[in-house]
C-alpha cells in the first residue's frame, strides 16, 4: 500500500504500521479499557478552557450567549470526534492525526500536520500553565500571600513583567518528564474524579445564585460574538484526540477507542454548557474581563468563599494533569517526527539511564516556559485552536480519502453519515478558523510556510521512507 516512489505524497501502509507495532509492542502493556479511556479523555479535556477561558470569552466576545458558543463548538468537535473514532479503531497506532495523515493523505500532509501539532501542543501547554498560574495566585491570595502583579502577568497585562508561577510549574513538569513518567491510569482516575467533583460542586452551589437579569442583554456582542466566542472556547474541548494516542495500550482498541473518544467528549460538552450558563448568570459578564480564575471568582462574589477555595484547589489539581499529559504529548510528537527522519534524529535520542527523549523534552520545556512567561493567555489559546482545527480538518479529510482508497478495509467503527459528517466537520472547523483573530491566522500561515521550507530543505531527503523504499522494508 506504500506508494513506491519518492513522491511527497508517499503513504505508510496500515498493515506495515500494525506489524511494526506488534513486533515492538512487547513493552506496552494492554491494560486500558473503555472506562479508563473515557477517564483519560476527560483528564485531558477539562482544564484551563473551562476554569479560565470562559471568563475571557464571556467578557470580551460573547457575553451571556457564551452558552451557545459552547453548543456550536461542541457540535463541531462531535463531528470531528466521530472521524477520529473511525480512524483510531481502524489504525490503532500511536501518533494520532500525524499517523492518520501519513496513511491517508501522504507524507507532505502528515509532516505539515505533525509540524502543526507541535505548534498546537507547545502553545497549549503554555496556555494551560497560565491558567494554572491564575488559580495558584488566587489560592495564595486567599492564604494571605499576595504575588505582585508584575510577577504573575505577562508584559502588556496588569503591569506584568513575567508570569513566574507558570514558568516554575513548567520547569517542574520538565524535570519530571526528564526523569521519566510512569503513566498511571489509577492516578489519572483520581485526578479526574477530583476535577469532575469540583465542576459538579460548582454547578450545585452556583445554580441557586443565578440571577436571570445577568443574562440580559443576551447578545451584547451580536450573533457574530457567539462564533468569536466559540472559536476561543473551542480550546476547552481539546484533548479527546489524546485518547487515540493511547491506542497501543488498549485491550480492545476497535471497540474501546470510539467509546473513549466520543464518551469523554459527550460528558464534557454537557458539563460545559451547564457551567457556562451558570457562570454568566451569577455575575455580570463584564466582570470577568482579564479575570484569571472566573469559576472561583463567581463563587466568591456570591459569598461562598469556602466553595471558591475548594474550586481553586480542584482546578489546580485538574489543570496539573492536563499539563502533564500535554507536555508529554508534545515531547512524544517531536520524538515521532524525528524518529521518522522528518526532523534531525538527535531529537529521537533516548537517555540511556532515564529512557526519556531528553533533547525533545528540553526543547519543549524551554519553548513552553518562554511562551507562558511572556504571552497573554488569550493569544496562546487562539494559536492552539487554529492548530487543532487544522488537524481536525486533516483527520476528517483522511476519513473521506481512505473510504475511497480502501473501501474494503475492516472498519470496526464507521463514522455515521460519512462522507457528509466529515464534510460538515471540515466546514464547521473552517468557519471557526475564519472567526479567529487575523493576527492568529497570520502567525499560523507563517508557521505552516516555515513547515514547507523545513520539509523541502530537510525532511524530504532525510525521511526514513527513502530508506524503506530502497530496501523494500516498511
Ligand atoms: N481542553 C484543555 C483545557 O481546557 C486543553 O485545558
Amino acid at each position: 500500500m506504500a506508494s513506491n516512489n519518492k513522491s511527497i505524497f508517499r503513504t505508510k501502509s496500515i498493515e506495515g504500521l500494525l506489524a511494526q507495532t506488534a513486533s515492538k509492542g512487547k513493552g506496552l502493556k494492554k491494560v486500558l479499557g473503555a472506562f479508563e479511556l473515557t477517564m483519560l479523555g476527560i483528564g485531558a479535556i477539562i482544564g484551563t478552557g473551562i476554569f479560565v477561558l470562559t471568563g475571557v470569552a464571556a467578557a470580551d466576545y460573547a457575553g451571556p450567549a457564551l452558552v451557545l458558543s459552547f453548543v456550536f463548538s461542541g457540535i463541531a468537535c462531535s463531528f470531528a470526534a466521530l472521524c477520529y473514532a473511525e480512524l483510531a479503531a481502524m489504525i490503532p497506532v500511536a501518533g494520532s492525526a500525524y499517523t492518520f495523515g501519513y496513511v491517508g493523505l501522504g507524507e507532505i500532509w502528515a509532516w505539515i500536520i505533525g509540524w502543526d501539532l507541535v505548534l498546537e501542543y507547545v502553545v497549549a501547554v503554555a496556555a494551560v500553565a497560565v491558567g494554572w498560574s491564575g488559580y495558584i495566585v488566587s489560592l495564595l491570595k486567599a492564604g494571605g500571600i499576595n504575588v505582585p502583579a508584575a510577577l504573575c502577568n505577562p508584559p502588556g497585562q496588569n503591569g506584568g513583567i513575567v508570569n513566574l508561577p507558570s514558568v516554575i510549574i513548567l520547569f517542574i513538569i520538565t524535570l519530571f518528564l526528564l526523569r521519566g513518567v510512569s503513566e498511571s491510569a489509577k492516578l489519572n482516575n483520581i485526578l479526574v474524579v477530583i476535577k469532575l467533583a469540583v465542576v459538579i460542586i460548582f454547578i450545585a452551589l452556583g445554580v441557586g445564585h443565578v440571577n436571570p437579569a445577568n443574562w440580559n442583554p443576551f447578545f451584547p456582542y451580536g450573533v457574530s460574538g457567539v462564533f468569536k466566542g466559540a472559536a476561543i472556547i473551542f480550546f476547552a474541548y481539546i484533548g479527546f484526540d489524546a485518547v487515540s494516542t493511547a491506542a497501543e495500550e488498549v485491550k480492545n482498541p476497535q471497540r474501546d477507542l470510539p467509546i473513549g473518544i466520543v464518551g469523554s467528549l459527550l460528558v464534557c460538552t454537557v458539563l460545559y454548557i451547564i457551567v457556562s450558563a451558570i457562570l454568566t448568570g451569577m455575575v455580570p459578564y463584564a466582570q470577568y474581563h482579564n479575570n484569571a480564575a472566573p469559576v472561583a471568582y463567581a463563587l466568591a462574589q456570591v459569598g461562598i468563599n469556602w466553595g471558591s477555595a475548594l474550586v481553586s484547589v480542584g482546578a489546580v489539581c485538574g489543570i496539573t494533569s492536563v499539563l502533564l499529559v500535554m507536555t508529554f504529548g508534545s515531547t512524544r510528537l517531536l520524538f515521532s517526527l524525528s524518529r521518522d527522519g522528518l526532523l534531525p534524529t538527535v531529537f529521537a535520542e533516548v537517555h540511556p539511564k532515564f529512557g526519556t527523549p531528553v533533547k525533545s523534552t528540553l526543547l519543549v520545556g524551554v519553548m513552553t516556559m518562554v511562551l507562558s512567561g511572556f504571552v497573554q493567555i488569550g493569544k496562546l489559546a487562539e494559536m492552539t485552536n487554529i492548530g487543532t482545527l487544522a488537524a481536525f480538518c486533516v483527520v476528517s479529510a483522511s476519513v473521506i480519502v481512505l473510504r475511497k482508497k480502501m473501501p474494503d478495509f475492516n472498519r470496526p467503527f464507521k463514522c455515521p453519515g460519512a462522507p457528509v459528517t466529515p464534510v460538515i466537520a471540515i466546514i464547521f472547523c473552517l468557519y471557526l478558523i475564519y472567526n479567529l483573530p487575523n493576527f492568529t491566522k497570520m502567525v499560523f500561515v507563517i508557521w505552516i510556510a516555515l513547515g514547507f521550507i523545513v520539509y523541502f530543505a530537510y525532511g524530504k531527503s532525510h525521511s526514513l521512507m527513502n530508506f524503506e523504499e530502497e530496501t523494500g522494508t516498511k
